[in-house]
């Protein structure tokens, strides 16, 4: 049997930084079982914001050529997708914001063409990781029902979370008791199951 390709796609704009290391341990967790594993940086990339011009909506294809056609390319062929994004004012970054917003040509595929978002209909998961400075309740519910809702346009089953509060420093999660470990367990599983 092929060997699952799992898909991790990190937000931050800090290389290195706590969810950088989740995400990490979550696909050397994947690898150790025998998962292919790829990780984008959305800080590398050029992607530019959706101009709600709808020519997505004739076609389902996005007008704009930039680096989101890798995008577009990696979920295509991925299995598991995980996405990674510390909290900033309350949501995910704006990296990872424009690359959400550029699957609008997805969401017409689905909605208005009646064509599955990533072409086919091969059963994916999906997979958040995030962090924030601040220890409050509800931290995460923003960011969670925007990744909930772009999974479920693009027919992705989410299939669970890691959320760490109170995490603020580049390295800070390292100190956690075991954050690192259940980013490792969680990526065995994502596979596994
Ligand atoms: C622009 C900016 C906005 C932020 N906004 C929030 C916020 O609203 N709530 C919060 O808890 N932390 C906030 N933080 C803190 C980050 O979530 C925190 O430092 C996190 O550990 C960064 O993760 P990273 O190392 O993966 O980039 C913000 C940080 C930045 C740079």
């Amino acid at each position: 049997m092929a060997s699952l390709k799992v898909l991790g796609i990190a937000g931050s704009p800090r290389r290195g930084g706590n969810t950088d290391m989740l995400l990490a341990e979550v696909m050397r967790g994947a690898a150790s079982k025998g998962a292919e594993v790829k990780t984008v940086v959305l800080d590398k990339l050029k992607i530019t914001p959706c101009q709600h011009c709808d020519a997505c909506l004739k076609k389902g294809e996005c007008k704009i050529k930039d680096d989101m056609q890798t995008i577009y390319r990696e979920l295509e062929q991925a299995d598991v997708i995980v996405l990674a994004s510390p909290i900033q004012f309350t949501g995910v970054t704006a990296q990872m914001k424009a690359m959400i917003d550029r699957f609008q040509s997805r969401w017409a595929r689905k909605y208005i063409l009646k064509i599955p978002p990533l072409g086919d209909n091969r059963k994916r998961k999906g997979f958040f990781i995030s962090v924030g400075g601040r220890k409050v309740a509800d931290l995460f519910n923003p960011a969670l029902v925007m990744i909930k809702t772009v999974f479920r346009v693009l027919d992705i089953a989410y299939a669970g979370e890691l959320l760490f509060s109170g995490i603020d420093e580049k390295g800070a999660i390292a100190k956690h008791a075991d954050a690192l470990q259940q980013a490792f367990l969680a990526g065995q599983k994502l596979v596994e199951d």
